[in-house]
Formats: C-alpha cells, sequence, structure tokens
C-alpha cells in the first residue's frame, strides 16, 4: 500500500489536484496497485480553519506519508496576514524545510505540439528538454529577516546564508543527475557580487573533480536568465540556489508555452513532494479554466521516482501528448484552431486515454 498525502491548498490547487488523484486512481485500477490517498488542509484553507497555515495534523500526514501531492498556496484574503501566518512563509517553506526537501527538481520539457505556444519561436524551444535544480530549503528565502522602525521609515533586513554542506548536497545531486542524461552542468551564481555565490562556485569547482565525466560551466545569473530565452538548448542539468532557481523556473517554465505545464519534485528526506511549479492563481480560481497537466505530470512524476513505476508514468505522459495532439487546450495554452477545453474536461480526456 503506497500512502499518498494530498493536499490541495488554496486557489486552483483545489480544483487541478483532484484531477491529478484521478488520474493515479486510473493507474491504480489499470495496474492493480493500492494507494492510500489522505487528505490535509494548508495554506490560507489551514489558516482559515484552525489558525494555522501547516497544521501539525498536516505536517504529521505528510511525514507518516510515502510521497505528498501539493497544489498551491496563498491568496490576496491572507496577504495581510503577520508574515509567519502568511502560507507561503508560513506553510510551503517550512513544509519543505521540515521535510528536509533541500532540492527541488523542475524538469523542462517542451512537447513538440506545444512548440508555437510558447512566446518564443518555435526553433528556439522545439524539442527542450533540461532540467533546473533549485536548492530549496537554504538561503534568502531562510535566512534571518527584520523591519525595523528609523526616523526616515523603515530599515529591512534579508540575510542570504549559506553553508558548505548545504551547497555540496545540492551540487553533488545535480551532478549525479546529469551523470544520467547528456552530463553538462551548468552551476548559475552570481560570483561577481555575493559572497554565497563565491563559495558556491568553489564548491561546484571542486566537486567537478569527482565527476570527471559531467562537463561543468559557471554563469552569472543575470546572463543566464538571457540565455534561456536567447538559446535554451546549450543547457542540460541547471543548478542554483533558492532565490535564483525560484526566478530562472518561472521564465522557463513559459518555453514550455505555460507555466501550467511545469511539475517538479522536491527531494532530499525520506518523503518526496511534487507540486506542480505555479502558484495558486487567484484570479481564474473557482472558474473551471486552469491548466491541470503541470498537477498531472507532477503525479507521474511521483510515480516514476517514489514508487518506481516508470511504465505507469510513462502511460500518463503519454495521454497527456494524445490528448495535445488532439488539439484540446485549457485557455492558457489555447491557440487558434484548437479545441478549449476547462479543467474537468481536460482532466476527463486524460483519464479516457488511461483507461
Ligand atoms: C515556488 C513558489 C514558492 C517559492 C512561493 C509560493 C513561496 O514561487 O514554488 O516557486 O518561492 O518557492
Ligand atoms: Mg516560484
Amino acid at each position: 500500500m503506497h500512502k499518498i498525502a494530498v493536499l490541495p491548498g488554496d486557489g486552483i490547487g483545489k480544483e487541478i489536484v483532484p484531477v491529478a488523484v484521478e488520474v493515479i486512481k486510473a493507474i491504480a485500477k489499470k495496474y492493480s496497485h493500492e494507494f492510500e490517498f489522505k487528505e490535509a488542509l494548508i495554506g490560507g484553507a489551514a489558516y482559515d480553519e484552525t489558525g494555522h497555515p501547516l497544521p501539525d495534523e498536516t505536517l504529521e500526514l505528510c511525514k507518516d506519508s510515502d510521497a505528498v501531492l501539493l497544489g498551491a498556496v496563498g491568496g490576496e484574503k491572507w496577504d495581510s496576514l503577520p508574515v509567519h501566518l502568511r502560507p507561503e512563509v508560513g506553510a510551503l517553506l517550512p513544509l519543505r524545510k521540515e521535510l528536509g526537501l533541500y532540492a527541488n527538481l523542475r524538469p523542462v520539457r517542451v512537447f513538440p505540439v506545444l512548440a508555437d505556444a510558447s512566446t518564443l519561436k518555435p526553433e528556439v524551444v522545439a524539442d527542450l528538454d533540461m532540467l533546473v535544480v533549485r536548492e530549496l530549503t537554504g538561503g534568502l528565502y531562510f535566512g534571518e529577516k527584520k523591519k525595523e522602525e528609523i526616523e526616515s521609515g523603515y530599515r529591512v533586513i534579508d540575510t542570504l546564508v549559506y553553508t558548505t554542506q548545504e551547497i555540496d548536497r545540492v551540487i553533488r545531486l545535480a551532478f549525479e543527475l546529469a551523470k544520467n542524461r547528456k552530463k553538462k552542468l551548468t552551476s548559475v551564481d552570481k560570483a561577481n557580487v555575493l559572497e554565497t555565490s563565491r563559495h558556491w562556485r568553489e564548491r561546484a569547482t571542486a566537486l567537478a573533480d569527482e565527476y570527471p565525466e559531467v562537463e561543468l560551466n559557471h554563469m552569472y545569473v543575470d546572463n543566464c536568465a538571457m540565455q534561456f530565452v536567447r538559446w535554451p538548448k546549450q543547457f542540460d542539468v541547471v543548478v542554483t540556489e533558492n532565490m535564483f532557481g525560484d526566478i530562472l523556473t518561472d521564465l522557463a517554465a513559459q518555453l514550455t508555452g505555460s507555466i501550467g505545464m511545469l511539475p517538479s519534485a522536491s527531494i532530499g528526506g525520506k518523503v518526496i513532494l511534487y507540486e506542480p511549479i505555479h502558484g495558486s492563481a487567484p484570479d481564474i480560481a473557482g472558474k473551471d479554466i486552469a491548466n491541470p497537466l503541470a498537477t498531472v505530470l507532477s503525479a507521474a512524476l511521483m510515480l516514476r521516482v517514489s514508487f518506481n513505476m516508470g511504465e505507469e508514468a510513462q502511460v500518463i505522459e503519454s495521454a497527456v501528448t494524445e490528448v495535445l495532439n488532439e488539439g484540446y487546450r485549457t485557455a492558457d495554452i489555447m491557440q487558434d484552431g484548437m479545441k478549449q477545453v476547462g479543467t474537468k474536461e481536460m482532466g476527463e480526456l486524460v483519464l479516457k486515454k488511461i483507461l
């Protein structure tokens, strides 16, 4: 029995997660697997119900599961709460930290039929297949924060901290992943300015000796942003610190046509967390128009990585490909001549291909 914690969260999370759960259930039926789904509150929804965005029960459930499927958290309604109670800082970041998920894998693949859904020229993105490894539990998002009143207003501080150990473990992981791909690793930093980045670069260079089969290069983050849109196919595996990875992966998502297409897996601890890289999109929540495919593809990633079900994962990915090939699109990837469908209908189309 595989135990899956299901955390829909806020906004469109509540619409897309059920779609992915149905997809896993269809796979279970087809292959006679047993999954146990247990749902818990997280984010604003949890705050409204319990007074905290990450209730103890939710954390316990996650720790006690084999894998976690998360939708998204946050929304305007909770933006004015004290920072430690906000869904992002009070729930998502501590959940990653508590589960020891120090690396976030964000594969960026362009479905052939979506090559011209990107705002970039199709030849720039067609067949793109790269992997961004984002450090997830250190850096600026976890350093000490302060807001002090001074005469002219405030003095506000965020702290960017990394230890050698935190840097090494994520870079090693990226080298390992590169070994099984095209053996090219780009380490992204801002070593011309930041101390943390200078150490990051030193460590990447030192660790490269242990991976002679992988070709390592370094790139400044500002240049990397430009290279992502100029010629993304130069990249295989990219490894970078938390905030750079956050920003670069939104950028990378657009290469695939829509941020609604990008799954992710956060690893490092006993339990792996799977989530789409997009947010809760309050502006389109509750309208049945959100793209559920990033979450469906996150479910495929779960089957492959957590449960060693490569064939089953492939069945989901092929189902998504077929549905796209037949011209079905959610609003975010809609183009002339295609058939626009909503969240639920997209889910049903994928399900039909699986059964
Ligand atoms: C992401 C999101 C989160 C992050 C936010 C919601 C805290 O943008 O998963 O990329 O920055 O990690
Ligand atoms: Mg982000």
